[in-house]
């Protein structure tokens, strides 16, 4: 039988493994080289990037911000660097240059991290071999008369990746911009102590924290049920709320899945949760 005490307050914090570990010393050693990130979806590549650039910040021992953008077939260049807007002065329309995301952080030296990059199209990535390259980073605006903004030597880029093919609506870099990675690291396994996950989200409660972990080690046991960390943490934070644990499944998880996983993962639940 299984029980939680249901938790008010819960503070997400982020809980890693030996192996993110060591990536994230890998990509420290690379920086400000460019990292690329891969894996398919909810294994952990943003969080990972995220908590890069807080303990990059904590090196750095100043303001390192993580800016971060989703990059989809219809996202411009422009969308990145910045954009020219209508504004009001006391003399009426102006024209003035808002800058984007990008130029902040090439020019503040902080972490951009491009999610989703094989989504974008040619000419954004064609846009951004300069700025990644390995010798003489540079922005160039054409949109400001081809202006150059200097690259801070902190500036790091990141980008996120799911895989080509393999059911992903994503296509393969063109490898130009493949080659302008330095370091890749591939999350397709958990980057998370995913034991301690469950335990902050149950309060602490050693019995429901090891249910879930048996029911989760059942499931990974077999390839035709693995799940990513997501779907861990978004069920025991729905058992955390006291919904049943064949209810999170059936709202969580059988819409992300086809009818025959969805079928051995319930049977599984169903033997470790009881009907
Ligand atoms: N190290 C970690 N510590 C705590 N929770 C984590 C950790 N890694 C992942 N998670 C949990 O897993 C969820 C999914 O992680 P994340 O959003 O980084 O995956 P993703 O690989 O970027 O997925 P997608 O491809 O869909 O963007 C997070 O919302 C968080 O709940
Ligand atoms: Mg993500």
């Amino acid at each position: 039988m299984f029980t939680v005490t249901p938790v008010r307050q819960r503070t997400h914090r982020i809980v890693w493994n030996d192996r993110a570990e060591i990536e994230f010393q890998g990509a420290m050693a690379a920086r400000p080289k460019n990292v690329l990130v891969t894996g398919p979806h909810g294994w952990g590549k943003t969080e990972f990037c995220k908590e890069v650039a807080r303990r990059a910040q904590v090196t750095l021992g100043r303001e390192f911000k993580l800016m971060s953008v989703n990059l989809s077939p219809y996202t411009r260049f422009e969308d990145l660097i910045g954009t020219n807007y209508p504004v009001n002065t006391a003399n009426g329309v102006a024209i003035q240059w808002v800058k984007g995301a990008l130029q902040l952080a090439v020019e503040g030296g902080h972490m951009f991290l491009a999610e989703e990059i094989t989504k974008s199209n040619p000419e954004t990535q064609a846009r951004l071999h300069s700025v990644l390259d390995e010798i003489g980073r540079r922005l160039t605006i054409t949109e400001r008369g081809g202006e150059e903004v200097p690259v801070h030597p902190d500036f790091w880029f990141f980008a996120n990746s799911n895989p080509a093919g393999r059911g992903y609506a994503v296509q393969r870099l063109d490898p130009a911009l493949q080659s302008r990675f330095y370091w890749t690291i591939e999350i397709d396994q958990p980057f998370c102590d995913e034991r301690k996950l469950v335990e902050d989200i149950f309060g602490g409660d050693e019995n429901a924290t090891v249910h879930v972990m048996n029911w989760l080690e059942d499931l990974r046991s077999n390839a035709e049920t693995i799940i990513p960390t997501r779907d861990v943490s978004m069920f025991s934070k729905a058992l955390g709320r006291g919904v049943s644990p064949e209810s999170a499944i059936e709202h969580q998880l059988k819409p992300q899945y086809d009818g025959d996983k969805y079928a051995r993962i319930a049977a599984v639940t169903k033997a470790h949760f009881g009907s």
